[in-house]
């Protein structure tokens, strides 16, 4: 999510990354959604209220930068 902000995207992150407002919902690209970690319940939850929810869904702000996401790809979601 800080990196899409960051880099000017249209994120809102409304709750700045605190996994209470699902404004950073993105679609995560075929090939990367399976190496990242599976979503706490926290990011379950709040995805249960996002719109247009779909199995690569994820919220941003749960991404982690590191060497494993290096070069992700992600959409943004539309809110
Ligand atoms: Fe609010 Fe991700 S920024 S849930």
């Amino acid at each position: 999510m800080e990196a899409l902000r960051d880099n000017g995207f249209p994120i809102a992150a409304e709750c700045g990354g605190a996994c209470a407002c699902a404004t950073c919902h993105v679609y995560v690209e075929e090939g990367w959604a399976e190496k990242l970690p599976e979503p706490k319940a926290e990011e379950v939850d709040m995805l249960d209220m996002a719109l247009a929810v779909q199995p690569n869904s994820r919220l941003s702000c749960q991404i982690i930068c590191s060497a494993e996401t290096d070069g992700i790809k992600v959409t943004i979601a539309p809110e």
